[in-house]
């Protein structure tokens, strides 16, 4: 950061990643070796789970649901974290399915008694999402969605590779979802995007495997390559507008980017790009801690910004900053703007004013705030990115002196 720019990183991509695609497109008419080894890497990390590699986190959510939904017909609503991201709640209205908000706790998180308040005989099922890899923990959700008849999905989509004890996420409840979209731990990053549905009940198989014969074809084209490098990992190098471009529906063929697209099997050139990411895996997450570290540490005394999700060694794969007033928030990001720091606002209310009576919710919305978490960010600049989230208060001591 020696420019003192800095942006966000959506994917820790290099020479591996674009030989992979390049290597598996071009030069493999048969990538089937691809497919089996990324599936067998996976399957190992998540302690031999039966895994089908799809192309996209909200793909594997709505085949999951799907097949819940048939083998319950009479239950509609599904539980779902009052913050997250809008393509969940997406895939579970376009499914006819009532999404119904539930509290979050100070962690970001899904609170567990909030949620086990509103199991009822209409419920579902309850989505348990591991928001940027801070671990949730089901054990007691386990139980009450057991006993209740409600299915319960691990959303691990943030999280590859993390873990909450020794135990991988996404290896518990019914079903694991994960996602290799951008920002999230692994990506693979083209247009059809990647993730990966879990079976951990094996009563679920059978239908699981009927669903997976209307299944389409894989669809990967190096053009996707290019528009995800332009999109994602050079725009603010090139400072040409690619990603607002898309946004505009120009590059992308006018698609919302919570669309949730035609279910289809991972490409084998995603999967090869996944092979080389899941090389990175443990430096993405040694170096994430790392500076997620940093940042604890240079904002430990400040009284009105806080890391809500921080803990020692916790690998978090977005590091997001809570502000005690918006108004702060918004100051702290006129700042960074000012100064060339890429940011990001969290994910939007979803919830409207249904929750009741905790609104811990509405807390974040307007509080939060990303922060760059690149695995090349060196000590300086992220005291110098704290700086400029504290910079008020600095002024208020001063102004008190
Ligand atoms: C918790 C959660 N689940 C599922 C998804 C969907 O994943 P994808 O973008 O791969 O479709 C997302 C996307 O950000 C997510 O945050």
């Amino acid at each position: 950061m020696s420019s003192g720019k800095c942006s966000l990183q959506y994917a820790v991509w290099g020479g591996p990643e674009i030989w992979a695609a390049v290597n598996a497109s071009l030069f493999h008419s048969n990538g089937k070796q691809f497919l089996r080894d990324f599936h067998d890497a996976l399957s190992l990390q998540l302690g031999n789970s039966n895994i089908y590699l799809l192309n996209g986190g909200r793909v594997a959510l709505r085949v999951a649901l799907q097949v819940m939904k048939n083998r319950s017909p009479g239950r509609s609503d599904v539980l779902v974290p009052a913050y997250v991201c809008p393509s969940v709640v997406r895939v579970v209205s376009d499914l006819g399915l009532t999404p119904v908000p539930v509290e979050i706790g100070p962690d970001l998180n899904l609170l567990q008694s909030d949620a086990l308040n509103r199991l009822d005989r209409n419920t579902l099922a309850v989505v348990g999402v591991h928001m940027y890899a801070c671990p949730l923990a089901l054990y007691a959700l386990e139980s009450a969605c057991r006993d209740a008849g409600v299915y319960l999905i691990d959303d691990a989509a943030h999280s590859m590779g993390a873990a909450k004890g020794s135990a991988p996420l996404g290896v518990r409840g019914d079903v694991g979802i994960l996602s290799f979209n951008q920002s999230k731990t692994i990506t693979t990053g083209v247009v059809e995007g990647g993730g990966a549905l879990v079976i951990n009940n094996n009563a679920l198989c059978a239908d699981f495997g009927a669903e997976a014969r209307s299944i389409g074809q894989p669809a990967f084209s190096l053009l996707g390559i290019g528009k995800f490098l332009l999109e994602y990992q050079v725009a603010d190098l090139t400072r040409v507008p690619f990603y607002y471009a898309s946004r505009l529906g120009i590059l992308a063929g006018a698609r919302n980017e919570n669309d949730v697209r035609q279910t289809r099997w991972l490409s084998s050139a995603s999967c090869a790009i996944g092979l080389a990411q899941l090389r990175r895996v443990s430096t993405i997450r040694r170096e994430k801690e790392r500076v997620a570290a940093r940042y604890h540490e240079m904002l430990r005394h400040a009284a009105d910004v806080h890391m809500p999700q921080y803990a020692a060694t916790r690998y978090l794969s977005r590091v997001m900053v809570q502000f005690s007033t918006p108004a702060l928030r918004d100051g702290a990001r006129a700042r960074l703007r000012r100064a060339g720091i890429g940011d990001r606002l969290p994910y939007p209310d979803w919830t409207g004013l249904t929750i009741t009576p905790h609104r811990a919710a509405t807390r974040v919305y307007d509080h939060l705030l990303e922060v760059p978490s690149r695995i090349d960010l060196d000590d300086h600049a992220i005291s110098r990115i704290a700086e400029l989230l504290c910079l008020s208060e600095a002024r208020t001591v001063r102004a008190d002196n």
